[in-house]
């Protein structure tokens, strides 16, 4: 099979994490007998270097004409410093995310029993759990009318969502849990927003259609509180955008390691595959990122976008592998034991799904 896969590395240490992710998508394609097509495209910070513009129109032809986006990361301290800077690397992550349609963001939370001793919760409390987190990720106060009042001294964001944008992420959000463990956890802040009081208006209604899924509903707040007090008891969550940007974050940490967590941004168009993690631009050239979360997603890229779930299988076997023998990245490494470079460790996996 030919893969048209585009590579938006973008920022920070997006570049050296994808750069591994591609040498495991390369492996597992030789093992197959796949025929992978890279084109790369700028995006984020690096964009606005080079043209102005952190999406260029170039970027996006190339992202609507491949299967699948591999991206790394977007954001530059450069700009987080200037509250007045006019163009953002953000805002290109943004535009990619609403020119492809992209309105659900599926991040899996699971954790690897070599790793429990990471976690900063208790073993007992962590073991065995693992959640998906879908987040809507076109809509709501990411994406309303924003501004500030003449004098500059009040702002506003809004938050809108339409019945329609909240029924195509729910329908998501019952698939999976039919997929799954058949329970469902819509978070919102029913108490206070009217947006959310839809988004339970529009779930109760479609409930029934799905009977072995027992639909819960919780506060965000209450949601933040319960993740990381009993995170055993979640399967699917779904959740507005920003709400999902937060608990996403907060799951996250659940696993031990940040650097662990991908996601796959689907809808409309093209998905795109990134890892859930930052740019760290501290990091950017060190070789000391761990690419686990961009080779975990090349491994949900081969899942979702190419229906080869056998192919994905193989690169998270051989990403198993590397942490029970231990041979990871600093973040991981435990007291005494050897640190592994970014470019090591994808080596190591690429070398091992070749097996
Ligand atoms: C994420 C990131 C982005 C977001 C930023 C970089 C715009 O935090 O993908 O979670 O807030 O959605
Ligand atoms: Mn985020």
């Amino acid at each position: 099979m030919k893969l048209k896969i585009a590579v938006l590395p973008g920022d920070g240490i997006g570049q050296e994490v994808t750069a591994e992710a591609v040498k495991c998508v390369e492996a597992v394609c030789r093992r197959y007998g796949h025929e992978p097509l890279f084109s790369h495209g700028w995006v984020g910070a690096a964009a606005i270097d080079l043209t102005g513009d952190p999406y260029p129109e170039e970027t996006h032809r190339l992202c609507m004409a491949s299967d699948a986006v591999l991206f790394g990361a977007i954001g530059d301290p450069r700009f987080d410093n200037d509250p007045k800077a006019a163009v953002r690397p953000e805002q290109g992550l943004l535009r990619m995310r609403k020119g492809l349609g992209l309105y659900a963001n599926i991040r899996p939370v699971e954790t690897f029993p070599s790793l429990l001793h990471k976690s900063p919760l208790r073993r007992d409390l962590v073991e065995g759990a693992g959640f998906v987190c879908i987040r809507e990720l076109t809509g709501g106060i990411y994406f309303g009318e924003r501004g500030r009042s003449e004098d500059g001294q009040a702002a506003f964001d809004t938050c809108t969502y339409s019945r329609a944008e909240i029924e195509r992420i729910l329908k998501l959000g019952f698939e999976f849990a039919m997929k799954r463990n058949k329970k469902l956890t819509v978070v919102d802040k029913a108490n206070i927003l009217e947006t959310s009081r839809l988004w339970r208006e529009v779930a109760r209604e479609m409930a029934p259609a799905y009977p072995e899924v027992t639909t819960e509903y919780m506060f965000v707040d209450n949601a933040a509180m319960q993740i990381i007090q009993w995170p055993r008891n979640f399967d699917v969550l779904v959740t507005e955008n920003m709400f999902g940007d937060i608990l996403t974050d907060e799951a996250s940490v659940i696993t031990g390691s940040m650097g662990l967590l991908p996601s796959a941004s689907v809808g409309v168009h093209t998905s795109v595959f990134e890892p859930i993690h930052g740019s760290w631009p501290q990091a950017a050239g060190k070789n000391i990122a761990n690419p686990l979360a961009a080779i975990l997603s090349a491994a949900m890229m081969f899942e979702y976008a190419f229906s080869l779930p056998e192919e994905g299988l193989a690169i998270r076997e051989a990403v198993r592998a590397s942490l029970e023998a231990g041979f990871v990245t600093g973040d991981l490494a435990g007291e005494g034991e050897p640190v592994r470079t970014t470019s090591e460790v994808g080596e190591w996996i690429a070398a091992r799904i070749g097996l």
